[in-house]
């Protein structure tokens, strides 16, 4: 693959859209951490050997300048945010050419284009933010959940970049980096909330009591919901460059939703657990009996043929969004039980960046007297800026690990977390239409903090 090709959207991001200045920047660099004092926040695997080093060392400044890299899926991506809330760079290298090729992620391709561009994306983010590592405070990096190949990519770079500069490093947990996110852009965004995370490869219902502290509403039993928008729009022949999701949205606008009668998932499951490959099933049969060629690409199909190609996107996409709306409004009904302070529902995650998912929520939030909180759609599509701020909210709370050697023995084991749950599941809103792949590698970021807390008491 060209490099060039995978550098493609490198600069495509704006620069930072909120404002900030960089005159400040060398007297901000913080007096160095006293690494002996740390402890480990992501201790490999064991419980027992996790502690938070909240008493210990609490950098409360403002002034904290983090580097956040992210490599969990297909996107390269890295940001330096301030802790002000100052976004000094965010820059994103897809692998839409792979995507197009493959039709979804490949590992090892995807591993591979990360490997390429990966120096070249910290560096840029540093330049467009005017900094060097020394102006740093913090690392962070995305550990999990992802594809441990493309995780592997980020971890190294952050922690050879860490080592070498005797910066902490921080592990993030990517779908708290999705909700947390709202955060930055809301600054008056409290602890309780709620949060529907939906991307490519997760859907969750959480209910957030603090940093760190989640609770499972629900989750995704079998594909999620931006894997139903991917192979819809696969099997439509449309341009898979910025992703399906974009693609389907695009043309949906164009069909009528009510043509095709998809049936809604899990109406007879009265939870929050989402499900869409029954979905995707429908939809597929539904486009092999209209006999729609998706090797002639949706430019070329004739009027009638793109007309019938729209109805399907539009019908998929309500029903899609309606098992959202469900899911939502029952989740809103037990969160303010449990919560009954909670004012706003985030949605986060590529597919929120979508407007008719957002408009259709909002309608859900504001029947049930709440906000809908949205961030711009470049943070809610995988990104570094989101990495680095929940490594920022975690660093203040002296939770991170003390700087890797500067060189790193050859056969050191990362902590990687592919399979990695946020939080616990909400005992009230088991089902039994959970047929979860149970396989847990590690135990969630939730039970992590708690115990770690009691230790601490
Ligand atoms: O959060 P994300 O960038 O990566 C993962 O963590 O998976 O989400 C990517 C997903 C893809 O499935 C993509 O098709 C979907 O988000 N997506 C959208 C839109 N933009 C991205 N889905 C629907 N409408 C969109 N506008
Ligand atoms: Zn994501």
């Amino acid at each position: 693959m060209a490099l060039s090709s995978t550098l493609s959207r490198l600069n495509l991001i704006p620069r930072p859209w909120l404002p900030y200045t960089v005159t400040t920047l060398r007297a901000l660099k913080l007096k160095p951490h006293k690494p002996q004092l740390l402890r480990p926040m992501w201790a490999p695997l064991t419980l027992s050997s996790f502690s938070v080093s909240a008493q210990i060392h609490r950098p409360q400044d403002d002034n904290l300048i983090v580097l956040g890299i992210e490599t969990s899926c297909d996107d390269t991506a890295a940001a330096v945010v301030r802790s002000s809330g100052e976004i000094l760079s965010q820059v994103v290298s897809s692998q839409a050419d792979l995507l197009v090729r493959y039709g979804g992620v490949a590992p090892k391709m995807a591993e591979e284009a990360h490997s390429q561009v990966i120096d070249q994306v910290v560096q840029e983010a540093l330049n467009q933010a005017n900094v060097s590592e020394t102006n740093l405070s913090a690392v962070a990096v995305t550990i999990g959940p992802g594809l441990s190949l493309c995780l592997r990519v980020g971890v190294q770079k952050a922690r050879k970049t860490a080592g070498s500069f005797n910066l902490p490093i921080i592990g993030v947990h990517h779908m708290e980096a999705h909700a947390l996110v709202a955060r930055l852009m809301e600054r008056e965004l409290q602890f309780p909330f709620m949060a529907l995370l939906i991307s490519g490869g997760h859907n969750l219902l959480i209910l957030a009591q603090g940093l760190g502290q989640y609770i499972q509403l629900g989750t995704s039993i079998d594909d999620a919901i931006g894997e139903a928008y991917d192979k819809t729009a696969k099997w439509l022949g449309l341009d898979m460059r910025r992703s399906g999701g974009p693609a389907i949205e695009e043309l949906a606008r164009e069909g009528d939703a009510e043509s095709i009668k998809f049936s809604i998932p899990m109406k007879q499951h009265k939870d929050c657990n989402f499900s869409y490959a029954g979905l995707k099933t429908q939809v597929r049969l539904a486009i092999e009996s209209r006999n729609i060629n998706a090797e002639i690409p949706i430019s070329c199909a004739s009027s009638q043929d793109r007309r019938t190609r729209a109805d399907i996107a539009a019908s998929f996409q309500r029903v899609a969004v309606l098992h959202l709306e469900e899911r939502c409004e029952r989740a809103i009904e037990w969160a303010l039980k449990i919560e009954p302070s909670i004012k706003h529902l985030v949605v986060s995650g590529g597919v929120a960046s979508n407007q008719y998912v957002r408009a259709h929520l909002d309608q859900v939030v504001k029947r049930n007297s709440l906000q809908l909180v949205c961030p711009p759609p470049s943070l809610c599509t995988d990104n570094g800026v989101m990495v680095a701020w929940t490594g920022i909210e975690h660093f203040r709370m002296g939770r991170f690990d003390p700087p890797p050697p500067a060189v790193e023995s050859e056969d050191f084991v990362y902590d990687l977390r592919p399979r990695w749950p946020l939080g616990e599941e909400y005992a009230e809103g088991r089902s039994e239409a959970r047929s979860l792949r149970k396989a847990r590698i590690h135990p969630s970021l939730t039970s992590i903090i708690q115990a770690s807390l009691q230790q601490q008491h």
